[in-house]
């Protein structure tokens, strides 16, 4: 297997949650009531899944490598607008966070709650046809079969702190709160 293999299984649950955010939507909508712990539970999964796993991937070693290599003028253009897709999607859900931060203390952000999930639900799966179509495999042939190989086990190797990263986080955060 080469390094696009775990990226494309990835997209396919970032895609997975974004078309929860339909139903997620409606029911807003409809009640013009906000489920913090829905909201809650999506940005973590954008925060660490999405943003810090995956994009870090992407990031710290995929787009790190291909910085070495001389790139088509055509690779280095999507690869530049990649690295500002994954700063518009952080920014997009700090916004998320702090209108939902406004609306436990009353204020009625409903309507911002939704257009940030809706902006979020288009926005990324563009985002990801156009790693999947556009970027990837091309990229792919930069490589030797051994950088290939290397890469794969950097992959895991990433993945296999994540954990750890996480929830020394969620214990330093909780310390935080109780101090
Ligand atoms: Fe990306
Ligand atoms: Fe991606």
């Amino acid at each position: 297997m080469n390094p696009i293999g775990p990226m494309m299984w990835e997209h396919r649950l970032i895609e997975k949650l974004l078309r929860l955010f339909e139903g997620e939507i409606r029911k807003i909508n409809e009640s013009n009531k906000v489920d913090t712990v829905f909201i809650d539970t999506a940005v973590d999964f954008m925060r660490t899944y999405a943003d810090r796993t995956h994009h870090g991937k992407e990031e710290d070693i995929l787009f790190r490598d291909l910085a070495e290599k001389q790139l088509s003028p055509e690779h280095l253009r999507i690869m530049n607008e990649l690295v500002e897709e994954h700063k518009y999607s952080r920014e997009t859900v700090g916004k998320l966070v702090e209108a939902k931060e406004r609306y436990l203390k009353g204020e009625n952000t409903a309507p911002e709650v939704i257009a940030y999930l809706k902006e979020l639900a288009q926005f990324y799966p563009v985002h990801i046809q156009k790693e999947d179509k556009r970027f990837f495999f091309p990229c792919m042939e930069y490589f030797s079969k051994e950088e290939q190989d290397k890469m794969l086990v950097e992959f895991y190797e990433f993945d296999r702190k994540m954990i750890h990263e996480k929830y020394l986080k969620v214990v330093a955060q909780i310390e935080a709160q109780s101090l």
